[in-house]
C-alpha cells in the first residue's frame, strides 16, 4: 500500500543538490546550493511512503498527479523547506557533567591540563560506569529526542566513555535500543580508543582493540546482534599517536568499519595524511592540519568534520575551512555534543561556522547536510531534497531559510514540522 503526503504552499525548497545526484559537494558548488524559491506561487512537493517522488510549483505537481489520491496534505504555506540536518559527530551517551571544569576553562585550563589531572574524558568514564542502564538509556533517548526537534534527522553517535570491552560493549547495546524509542537515523561509530584507561598504557590499549576488541566486535556483527558503522580513534599528542591509530583504524576496516576519527585537533599529528593514505571516510576536527594533509585529504575525498562549537568553547584557533574548501576537501559539521562541548544544535555549529570559519550561509547548510551524509557514507539517500531520496525534511515559518542559521542558538520556534521517512515526528 502506498501513503502518499503532499506538502503545498511553500516559499522556498532548499534542495542542495539541484537533483544532480552529487554525493558531496567542494569548492564553489558547495556555495551554489539549489534554492527554489516563488513569492507568486506556492511550491509542492510530494512524497509516497518515505521518499520524496516529485517537487515543483503547486499547479505543476497537481497537474501532474491529478486523480492520484494524497493520504496526508501538509499546509506550507509560507514556509521554506530544508532537508533535514546530519549531524556527523556526536558523543551521546554518558553520564554526570561536566561544568565544574567549564569555569577551569574559562579561567584558562586547557583540555588537556584537564585531562591530566582526571577529569574530562577520564572523569566521564568514571561518570557512565556508575551509570545503570536505565539512566543511561533514559538520558540518551532524551538527548536524541533534542537533537530531532531542533531538526537534526541522522546523527553519528560514538562510543566512548566506556573504554574496556564490557563497558564500550554495554554502549553499543543501549545505542541500538534507542533506535526503537526515537525516530532518528544512527550511524554507530565504535570509539574505544577514545582515552588511555588507568591500568594500561596506549601500547596495550591498542593491542587489545586490534587482538580482542574488534574480534569480539565482529562475531556480534556477523551474527546480527550489533550494526555498527564506522571506527574511531583520538589520535593526539599523549593519547594514541599516528602508528597506534593507524593500528586501531585498519583494525576496524578489516571487520568491515569505515575509517572516520578524530585528528589533528590540539597538536599536528599528520592524522590527514594518514587518514587520507588508508582511505578514510571522515576525519574529524583538524584545527591543526597541514598545507600537505589539506591536499592529501582533497585528493583522496576524504571529507572532513569541521566542529566549531569544540574550537570556540576551548579557545583555540579554528581550522583553516576557507583554505580547504579552495583546495577541494569536502567540508561537513557537526555538533561534537559532549560534556566539553554541550550544545547539539545544528544550526549553532552552522552559525559558528559561518562567523568563525568564514563560511557562507550556502556552505554551511551544505556541509551539515549533504557533505555530512557523504561523511557517514549514506548520501545516496540522504542530505539533499531530490526525487528518490528520504523524506527527511524540515518545514520552517520563516521569511527564507537564512533564519535558520541567523537566529543563533534561537531557532526551534521557527520548526513548524520535521519529517522522518515521510512522518512528522
Ligand atoms: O571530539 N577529542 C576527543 N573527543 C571529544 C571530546 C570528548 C570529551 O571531552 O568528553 C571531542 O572534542
Ligand atoms: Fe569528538
Amino acid at each position: 500500500m502506498t501513503l502518499r503526503t503532499l506538502i503545498y504552499g511553500a516559499r522556498q525548497i532548499v534542495t542542495v543538490t539541484r537533483n544532480r545526484n552529487e554525493k558531496l559537494l567542494c569548492g564553489k558548488d558547495m556555495h551554489d546550493i539549489g534554492i527554489v524559491k516563488s513569492d507568486a506561487v506556492g511550491l509542492s512537493l510530494l512524497i509516497e511512503n518515505e521518499d520524496i517522488v516529485a517537487i515543483g510549483t503547486d499547479d505543476d505537481i497537481a497537474r501532474e498527479f491529478e486523480g492520484v489520491e494524497v493520504d496526508q496534505k501538509i499546509d506550507a504555506t509560507g514556509c521554506c523547506i530544508l532537508p533535514g540536518f546530519i549531524d556527523a559527530h556526536t558523543h551521546p551517551i554518558w553520564a554526570g557533567d561536566r561544568v565544574h571544569e567549564y569555569a577551569k576553562k574559562l579561567a584558562g585550563a586547557t583540555y588537556m591540563e584537564i585531562m591530566r589531572e582526571g577529569g574530562g574524558i577520564g572523569f566521564t568514564v568514571e561518570q557512565t560506569r556508575l551509570a545503570s542502564d536505565k539512566d543511561l538509556l533514559v538520558s540518551l533517548v532524551a538527548r536524541l529526542k533534542r537533537m530531532l526537534h531542533a531538526g537534526t534527522t541522522y546523527v553519528e553517535c560514538k562510543t566512548g566513555y566506556g573504554l574496556e570491552w564490557p563497558d564500550e560493549l554495554r554502549l553499543l547495546k543501549l545505542l541500538e535500543q534507542a533506535r526503537s524509542h526515537v525516530p532518528i537515523g544512527i550511524s554507530i561509530t565504535y570509539c574505544a580508543a577514545h582515552a588511555i584507561p588507568k591500568n594500561k598504557t596506549a601500547e596495550e590499549m591498542t593491542d587489545d582493540i586490534v587482538n580482542n576488541q574488534t574480534k569480539a566486535l565482529k562475531k556480534l556483527m556477523d551474527e546480527k546482534e550489533l550494526n555498527v558503522n564506522d571506527i574511531d580513534v583520538f589520535c593526539e599528542k599523549g593519547v594514541y599517536d599516528i602508528e597506534q591509530s593507524r593500528r586501531i583504524l585498519l583494525a576496524g576496516k578489516e571487520i568491515g568499519l569505515s575509517i572516520n576519527f578524530h585528528g589533528d585537533e590540539l597538536n599536528y599529528t599528520g592524522s590527514a595524511e594518514m587518514g587520507a593514505e588508508i582511505g578514510a571516510r571522515a576525519i574529524s576536527h583538524l584545527e591543526c592540519i597541514s598545507d600537505e594533509g589539506i591536499r592529501a585529504m582533497a585528493e583522496a575525498k576524504t571529507v572532513a568534520v569541521i566542529l566549531p562549537h569544540t574550537g570556540y568553547i576551548l579557545r583555540i584557533e579554528l581550522p583553516p575551512v576557507r583554505r580547504m574548501i579552495d583546495a577541494g576537501v569536502p567540508v561537513a559539521l557537526g555538533t561534537d555534543a559532549n560534556p566539553n562541548a554541550f550544545s547539539s544544535a545544528m544550526s549553532i555549529s552552522m552559525n559558528l561556522a559561518c562567523v568563525l570559519c568564514r563560511m557562507s550561509l550556502e556552505e554551511a547548510l551544505a556541509a551539515a547536510t549533504i557533505n555530512s551524509a557523504a561523511a557517514l557514507g549514506i548520501s545516496d539517500k540522504y542530505g539533499s531534497i531530490e526525487v528518490g531520496k528520504k523524506a527527511d525534511l524540515i518545514i520552517c515559518r520563516c521569511p527564507s531559510w537564512e533564519h535558520i542559521i541567523y537566529q543563533f542558538g534561537d531557532h526551534t520556534h521557527l520548526i513548524r514540522h520535521v519529517l522522518k521517512h515521510g512522518a512528522i515526528v
